[in-house]
């Protein structure tokens, strides 16, 4: 059977593949513990849940406008307004099935052959594939931890050039949590402008940093209209299925990728929509409640993991993730993080995923969307097969 070759192109996600492998595991009756879950561990809010419950028992049950209902527009408006001190206008808006779908949108939109793409490494699993699949090239700069795994400049400049179309950036970050400073965007922002490119600003995790608030990208340069935000229901309120994401950018851009999208998917799902609408509009002190947890989680697992001798963790800013290095242990106790990553799942039933799907083969993602008690549990059973 002949397969398009744009298939050949993309990989399946390995995120997805080891959730799949722990629910596996668990089905089987071993008690896994899931460092390696890419979502909240709390519960979609009642009021949420509520206007879904409306939304069904009250017919609104139908197809809505193919880029989203004018209501969820207006409260992604008032968002923005509210939270990041953005104005944007209906035609500037469009919301798709997940983040995920607004960023395939507007790489199908913007990309295609002969185009470049800067993506900083390590890097969200799908960035890269919605990148080639677009048959543009995805070029990889490599970023530094130790400053928040912001981008080595040096690098980054020798790789910009009249192919380069876009940069894509993503501060918060999956899956280091790395969190850029002002400079480190403003410079980001200045090449991208000198060279002309689009920036994709993926903010899915903006509500969630610790140590400093979160600015927007387009707040550091407001008259840049090449600048597209792409924001997410589903880690802020704790909505990953019910597929609601969305983009702010361009007339131009969110029409292309509302016809993209019309004859896709059309319509988000009109229920999770209304869902999405209380969400943003609606009482926001759950996110309140859900950062303060992940902050105490970070600083636990951060400081367990850097305890064990070997292994170096940094602190990340944001989201729920860290990416401790194992490069101090392959070759002695270790024959590589892949190997210990799969190791640590058929031997400890502890789940996680290896740094190489992000392109970084010496480092290992944990999520710590998990309670302390099994992250401490999860810590013991790591330590106990290093010895
Ligand atoms: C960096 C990043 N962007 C986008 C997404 C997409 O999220 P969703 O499609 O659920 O909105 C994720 C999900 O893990 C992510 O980590």
């Amino acid at each position: 059977m002949k397969i398009a070759d744009r298939i050949d192109r993309i990989q399946p996600s390995i995120t997805l593949e080891m959730t799949a492998k722990a629910a596996e595991l668990r089905d089987q009756g071993i008690d896994v513990i899931n460092l390696s879950v890419g979502e909240p561990d709390f519960d979609t809010p009642d009021n949420i849940k509520e206007a879904a419950f409306y939304a069904i028992n009250n017919g609104l049950t139908k197809y809505t406008a193919g880029s989203g209902t004018n209501d969820l527009k207006s409260a992604i408006i008032k968002k923005f307004k509210r939270d990041n001190n953005l104005d944007f206008n209906a035609e500037n808006i469009i919301v798709s099935c997940g983040g995920k779908h607004s960023l395939y949108n507007a790489c199908q939109a913007l990309f295609q052959k002969g185009d470049e793409v800067i993506i900083f490494s390590p890097y969200w699993v799908s960035f890269p594939d919605f990148v080639s699949v677009t048959g543009a090239t995805p070029i990889i700069v490599p970023t530094i931890p130790s400053r928040q795994y912001e981008p080595n400049f040096e690098i980054l400049e020798n790789s910009i050039n009249d192919n380069t179309k876009g940069i894509i950036i993503n501060s918060p970050s999956n899956p280091t949590g790395g969190v850029w400073g002002d400079d480190a965007i403003k410079r980001v922002l200045e090449i991208a402008k000198e060279k002309n490119c689009w920036i994709f600003s993926d903010e899915c995790y903006e509500q969630l940093t610790y140590d400093e608030p979160f600015t927007s990208i387009q707040n550091y340069d407001l008259s840049n209209n090449k600048i597209l935000t792409f924001q997410s229901c589903s880690k802020t309120y704790s909505m990953t299925g019910w597929r609601i994401g969305y983009t702010a950018g361009h007339k131009d851009i969110v029409k292309a990728m509302s016809k993209l999208q019309s004859q896709s998917t059309s319509c988000p799902n009109s229920i999770a929509q209304y869902a999405a609408t209380e969400a943003l509009s609606g009482d926001q002190s759950a996110i309140k409640i859900m950062r303060e947890k992940f902050k105490k989680r970070r600083d636990f697992i951060v400081n367990e993991l850097n305890l064990i001798d070997g292994i170096s963790c940094e602190s990340p800013g944001g989201a729920f993730y860290v990416f401790p290095s194992f490069e101090k242990l392959i070759g002695n106790k270790i024959d590589s993080a892949w190997d210990f990553c799969f190791q640590l799942l058929d031997d400890c039933a502890v789940a996680s995923v290896p740094g190489k799907s992000f392109g970084s083969d010496l480092n290992i993602r944990f999520s710590y969307a998990i309670s302390t008690e099994r992250i401490k549990l999860a810590i013991q059973r790591m330590k106990d097969i290093l010895k």
